[in-house]
């Protein structure tokens, strides 16, 4: 990879993955360099390296780039392939267990970051209305194929929350870890539930002091404490908590989160 970016020095992907090699092989020192040619090189932030230097706390923030939307484009074809064949996902049934305990009430379910639709397939028969959110186009198209959507719609939630109709359910499935803070989204999900209504999600946990950190995956993980004091102080009531691996990461469990927070 050296030798390639001796020849095109401009090529900021190539500069990304000589980062990664480096962080592999130990040399955070060489891999910080590399990640700060590709971010110089990458205005739109594709590659994620302006990330990868607030993972390793070289800068606090980095620019809203458009990495998640690509990673997933990418990632679409064979997202359920490898995430529930190998890496044993099974984030939306275990949480649709959970929210069937406190009622889901035949309404409208808003889908969050709904990706190829594995938390609308589990919603779909309990609810009246179903809309889906997500960044990716490509995701999106996988779970048009499920027909199980009413509404689907390319967005940041974000902006899809600011003008959502009130609904009696919210859920967000393995996509707070990539949103970062908590604060935000509880409160725009708060502004869109009817009285009482639900807001399911997982979170990618921490055990350190932080609320939130971007780990090297370029995933944020959470503090349980802090995230069930940002529920609280966003008007929630924390209904149920479970502890859950998310998936495996490199034969790894990442140790997660799943939550039901009630509109108090
Ligand atoms: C790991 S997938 C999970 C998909 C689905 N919820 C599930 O459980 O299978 C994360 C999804 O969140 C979407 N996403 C991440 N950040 C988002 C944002 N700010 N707004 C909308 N979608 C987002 C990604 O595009 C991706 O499709």
């Amino acid at each position: 990879m050296e030798q390639a970016l001796g020849l095109v020095p401009e090529w900021a992907a190539g500069w990304a993955n000589l980062g990664r090699y480096r962080e592999e092989l130990g040399d955070l020192v060489g891999a910080v360099e590399a990640w700060r040619r590709s971010a110089g090189l990458d205005a739109e932030g594709v590659y994620g390296a302006a990330l990868k230097l607030v993972a390793h706390g070289v800068e606090t923030t980095a620019p809203a780039g458009i990495y998640v939307e690509v990673l997933f484009d990418d990632y679409a074809a064979r997202f359920e392939k490898s995430l529930i064949d190998r890496l044993g996902y099974a984030v939306p049934r275990d949480l649709m267990v959970l929210l069937r305990g406190y009622g889901l009430g035949g309404g409208t379910a808003l889908d969050l970051g709904c990706g190829t639709g594995l938390m609308g397939q589990q919603l779909r028969n309990a609810v009246r209305r179903l809309e889906g959110v997500d960044l990716s186009e490509a995701m999106l198209a996988e779970a048009r194929r499920k027909a199980v959507y009413d509404r689907l719609v390319k967005a940041n939630l974000f902006d899809f929350l600011a003008v959502a109709e009130p609904a009696a359910v919210v859920t967000a499935t393995d996509v707070l870890n990539y949103t970062g803070p908590l604060p935000p989204v509880l409160q725009a999900v708060h502004r869109v539930l009817e009285p009482r209504g639900l807001f399911g999600f997982s979170l990618e946990l921490h055990d350190g002091p932080e609320a939130v950190k971007l780990r090297s995956s370029l995933r944020y993980a959470h503090g349980r404490e802090a995230a069930l004091s940002a529920c609280w102080a966003a008007g929630f009531e924390v209904a149920d908590e479970r502890h859950t691996v998310i998936r495996q990461d490199r034969g790894v469990p990442v140790a997660g989160l799943l939550v039901v927070a009630r509109k108090a």
